[in-house]
């Protein structure tokens, strides 16, 4: 058992049940795609409101205790996703699969961050979308002020315009703020939170 079954062992839904508010607001943009892949979805949240969309969805998590809560959760819902364990580091990519890939609050040490973000832009199609919210490094001074915040222990996993752009240097940018937002998902992220929200178009 891993770090991420025990903590969902102990969570009832850590980050809720609904879908984040960023992701939320991309639903025009999301609408009418056929398949989406969600990335370190834990509990389902995001996947499972992508599958109401009418989308095909495969997440995939790390934790087993979570993928089992998702299939739960898409099922309490009446919607299929396709939702498995997988590793992060190790999991092999497809090429040009995806009409969407939706990353959120997906923290990772530098050196894998980019080889995943290398991963997510082999198997994006042409025309395709990167989705992504996750903290910028000023949410270490909120993270130390609330306890009950949520976010990655040190700032190195955290991420910066330089770091999106040099990561998608051939994306578009079709929305990039960095914004300081009040998070209400569940009891893993209650307070004053400080996010970089992307939109990323891989060019046809
Ligand atoms: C902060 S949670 C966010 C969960 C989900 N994206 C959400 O917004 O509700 C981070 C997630 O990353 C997953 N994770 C961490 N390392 C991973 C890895 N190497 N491969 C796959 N998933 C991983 C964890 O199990 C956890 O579910």
């Amino acid at each position: 058992m891993n770090r991420w079954d025990k903590k969902y062992k102990e969570l009832d839904f850590g980050y809720g049940e609904v879908p984040n508010v960023f992701l939320r607001s991309q639903e025009s943009f999301l609408t009418g795609l056929e398949n989406g892949f969600v990335p370190a979805d834990g509990q389902g949240r995001n996947g499972v409101w992508m599958a109401e969309l009418g989308l095909a969805v495969r997440t995939i998590d790390i934790s087993q205790v979570a993928v089992d809560d998702a299939l739960a959760l898409a099922e309490k819902r009446g919607v299929l996703i396709d939702a498995w364990r997988d590793d992060l580091k190790t999991m092999q990519w497809p090429t040009d699969q995806w009409d969407c890939i939706v990353s959120i609050w997906v923290h990772m040490p530098p050196e894998l961050r980019a080889q995943v973000h290398t991963g997510f832009w082999k198997s994006l199609r042409p025309g395709g979308l990167i989705i992504l919210e996750a903290y910028r490094p000023e949410h270490i001074h909120f993270r130390s002020d609330f306890g009950t915040v949520g976010g990655p222990p040190s700032a190195e996993g955290m991420y910066t315009e330089e770091i999106l752009r040099s990561d998608f240097p051939d994306g578009d940018f079709e929305f990039l703020e960095e914004q300081d937002v009040l998070l209400d998902e569940g009891t893993g992220h209650q307070g004053r939170s400080a996010t970089i929200q992307a939109r990323i178009r891989k060019p046809l």
